[in-house]
């Protein structure tokens, strides 16, 4: 008889990300996921049965940065039940203050900065070891070279980062410093997997970066990237976000004319509608030069939706620059818009200044939203009648129905008894609701 050599089987390891911040960190979230996936783990949903819980943060305001300290705190209890549960800290506040974390935080067992992820297998051998573990450099490999191939993905759309960091050092914003430079990864990469994830089932692709329309590599821009990705079998749809005014290239706004993969959608955050506050934020454009590429854009492709990012009271904003904001908002007619109170962050050239008052800047912010949230209800009315064109994400809550997405990114819930998720169909547009349409498909 020879003796069985089978391993013995190890139970899978549980782990549990929460995610906050950008699409970048909802990617991030899945490749750590996949990473950690190659020593052991399996995603989970709840922290009670959890090996590993990872908190993936976001450091772009304060409010945002101190949801880690109050996720911690919760966490408390079940790392005294369960001593064997490990606690990580990832992404941008794990960045900027990894050390303090670690410093002020015993629980903590791993920290990793959105540079290092990929040193994530060797780091959890380390905390199995009962040591603690850090990485925040920004090294000089690149992490997508280390990472496994994308494996566990559900649905036929996907996040690809094609650009990571920013040199723009707008004067309130920490990303220069969490994500470092401007690097764009290079485009053979890229298409090898798009072209991996549109053999997977995916049908629809966001290219990410906090500058994605600054993506420059091996002689592609990002049009050019665009123009490659479209032709690939089986993409169907592409979008790209975020972009700054004034990376707008003439060839990206071609592509917007042409490329009909390429959605009629574009986010394009201007913060502000004065030029006297775009300029103490370091934007280095004006309002007319904003709203002259959006002309462009619009020439291009007419029925592009136009969404935004919004910064109220940074510090010095007068009545009068406001104003310039609401005036720059009604001449644009947004389809969405996030809109923001001015959140000093540590480090920042903009945090030495003195703030607007607190009351100033939330009525402020309730002026802006309410006219924002009215042009997002009217761009959606808008659609009533209309034909759309819908990815089907997932079934709806209701027997028959259908749930996804429009070109402009509306969501959509379809009457569709027979409908599969990762069909793309027509539908007619009944009905607009507060956060989504109605629809009906069409034969
Ligand atoms: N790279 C993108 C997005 C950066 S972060 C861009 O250039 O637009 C997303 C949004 O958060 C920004 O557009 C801005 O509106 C907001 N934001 C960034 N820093 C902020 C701060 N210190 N206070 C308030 N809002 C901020
Ligand atoms: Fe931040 Fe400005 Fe860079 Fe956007 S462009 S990430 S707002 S510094
Ligand atoms: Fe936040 Fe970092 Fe993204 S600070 S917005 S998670 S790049």
């Amino acid at each position: 008889m020879t003796q069985s050599t089978t391993p013995p089987i190890i139970p899978p390891k549980k782990l549990f990300i929460k995610t906050y911040g950008c699409q970048m960190n909802v990617y991030d979230s899945e490749r750590m996921a996949e990473s950690l996936g190659s020593v052991g783990y399996v995603p989970t949903d709840t922290v009670e049965d959890a090996d590993m819980v990872m908190i993936n943060t976001c450091h772009i305001r304060e409010k945002a940065s101190e949801k880690l300290f109050s996720d911690l705190g919760r966490l408390r209890p079940a790392k005294e039940a369960n001593p064997n549960l490990k606690i990580a800290v990832a992404g941008c506040v794990a960045q900027a203050e990894g050390a303090e974390i670690m410093r002020r935080m015993p629980l903590v067992d791993l920290v990793v900065g959105p540079q290092s992820y990929h040193r994530l297998p060797e780091m959890e051998a380390k905390v199995q070891r009962g040591e603690r573990a850090i990485e925040t450099e920004f090294p000089a490999e690149d992490k997508f070279d280390h990472l496994p191939e994308r494996k566990s993905l559900r649905g036929p759309t996907a996040f690809l980062t094609v650009q990571e960091g920013c040199d723009k050092f707008c004067a309130f914003c920490v990303v220069p410093y969490t994500r470092g430079a401007e690097v764009s990864r290079p485009p053979e990469r890229l298409l090898a997997e798009a072209r991996n994830l549109a053999a997977r089932g995916v049908r629809e692709l966001t290219l990410l970066g906090q500058n994605v329309n600054a993506y420059s590599a091996n002689g592609y821009g990002l049009a050019r990237l665009l123009r490659e990705m479209a032709a690939l079998p089986g993409v169907d749809r592409l979008r790209y976000m975020t972009s700054h005014p004034n990376d707008m290239e003439d060839d990206l706004i071609a592509a917007h004319g042409d490329l009909p993969q390429l959605m009629p959608y574009l986010h394009l955050p201007v913060q502000s509608g004065s030029d006297r506050i775009l300029k103490a934020m370091n934007r280095k454009h004006t309002a007319a030069e904003y709203l002259a590429v959006l002309d462009r854009v619009r020439a291009a492709r007419p029925d592009t939706l136009i969404t935004s990012d919004f910064i109220v009271g940074f510090p010095g904003e007068t009545d009068a620059d406001f104003a310039d904001t609401l005036a720059l908002v009604r001449k644009v007619g947004y389809g969405m818009a996030y809109s923001f109170k001015y959140s000093a962050r540590p480090g920042t050239p903009a945090a030495e200044k003195p703030d607007v008052e607190t009351h100033v800047a939330d009525a402020r912010l309730q002026e802006l939203q309410a006219l924002l949230t009215s042009q997002q209800r009217a761009a959606q009315d808008a659609m009533v009648g209309r034909e759309i064109a819908v990815l089907y994400e997932k079934q709806g809550r209701q027997a028959g129905q259908m749930v996804g997405k429009s070109q402009h990114l509306h969501a959509v819930h379809v009457t569709d008894a027979t409908g599969k998720v990762g069909e793309l169909v027509r539908a007619i547009v009944t009905e607009s609701k507060t956060n989504s349409l109605a629809a009906r498909r069409l034969a």
